[in-house]
């Protein structure tokens, strides 16, 4: 029984406590928010203790892993205090928003033999493992593209913009990742485009709201990426895989299967399933799994703290190209 306290009882840790609170392998001991009414109203809910101190909650000794669910500013902060302690982290994306000291945090983990996850949890989404199992096996053969296209359903709040990195730290660094996963090479060249074409306002940020990225790998594979902060009709989370003998594809996801034809329609079906929380609920929960396995067998983390690095450089570089207009070598 993995002993878990979740720091943050915003969006993302609400999700993470509930999912260790289910999880038969682990028992949710504390949720911590500086915020008390946040931390005790999820803590009364889920059976476990509150507290608004997340530094006594690394503390406890009857707690062996932390889930990070804080605002990005915080991560490194506390994944150096659990590891230091010895305690296993799972911590939210991204590790900082600056390159520099995501470095040295990642050095630091190394030095003291840190158990650290990095939460890109569209890796754990049924699709994306049956995608995994099928490239592994050889079905699509070698991989030439990779093709994902990943729409917000509306502009996040100004206050969030401001302090979330800009779209290519905060939203595409999920699509780095999961291309990096999917190609199963690095990428050493990335071209991006960004414009203002939801909010124009966004120049007074220096951020964008629709944007494309392109991936070279060094032996060519290629990956294409468009996110854009709004759609009118839902979240929209599709991507594809080709290779040398065929292609995977995966759709939007929607509650029911059903479409209807009348009078006036045909094929018409149901909304998209909206937003990340309830688009990838099977996601969080198998990443979540994921995690406690990997402590309790004392095995590899499924995802690292390199792989939060080098989505990070991804994002960085896809900046880069946009300001400068040129192909950025990673
Ligand atoms: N993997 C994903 O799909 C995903 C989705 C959403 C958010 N995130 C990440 O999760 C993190 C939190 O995002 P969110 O949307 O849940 O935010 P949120 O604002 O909804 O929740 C953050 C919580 O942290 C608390 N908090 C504020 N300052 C704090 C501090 N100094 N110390 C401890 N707690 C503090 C707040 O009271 C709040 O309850 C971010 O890093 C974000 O990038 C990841």
């Amino acid at each position: 029984m993995i002993r878990i306290a979740v720091l943050g009882a915003g969006r993302i840790g609400k999700i993470h406590a509930h999912n260790v609170a289910a999880c038969p392998d682990a028992k949710l001991v504390v949720v911590a928010d500086p915020f008390a009414e946040a931390a005790s109203s999820l803590a009364a809910k889920l059976g476990c203790e509150a507290t608004t101190d997340c530094d006594a909650a690394i503390a406890r000794n009857d707690v062996d892993a932390i889930v990070i669910g804080t605002p990005t500013d915080t991560h490194i902060k506390f994944m150096l205090q659990a590891v230091e302690q010895g305690k296993a982290v799972l911590c939210e994306k991204p590790i900082d928003l600056d390159m520099g000291r995501s470095i040295a945090a990642a050095r630091e983990v190394e030095r003291l033999n840190g158990r650290v996850m990095l939460a890109f949890n569209r890796r754990f989404d049924p699709t994306s493992q049956a995608f995994r199992k099928a490239i592994d096996a050889g079905e699509v053969g070698e991989i030439r593209q990779v093709v994902i296209s990943s729409r917000d359903p509306g502009m996040p709040p100004r206050d969030y913009v401001l302090h979330s990195g800009g779209i290519f730290r905060d939203m595409v660094i999920h699509d780095l990742d999961l291309a990096r996963w999917l190609l199963g090479e690095e990428p050493v060249e990335v071209m991006a485009m960004g414009s203002r074409l939801v909010d124009r306002t966004l120049e007074d940020v220096a951020d964008y709201d629709t944007v494309m990225v392109q991936l070279k790998t060094a032996s060519g594979k290629q990956c294409h990426i468009n996110c854009c902060r709004e759609a009118v009709y839902g979240y929209d989370q599709r991507f594809e895989v080709f290779g040398a003998k065929g292609m995977l594809l995966q759709d939007n996801l929607r509650a029911s299967t059903i479409r209807r034809w009348s009078a006036t329609t045909t094929d018409a079906r149901e909304p998209l399933l909206n937003f990340f929380l309830e688009r990838y609920v099977e996601a969080y929960k198998n990443e979540l799994e994921a995690f406690v396995a990997a402590v309790a067998a004392n095995a590899p983390m499924p995802t690292t703290v390199n792989d939060g690095l080098q989505a990070l450089r991804l994002a960085d570089c896809a900046l880069e190209s946009v300001r400068t207009g040129q192909v950025v070598k990673v």
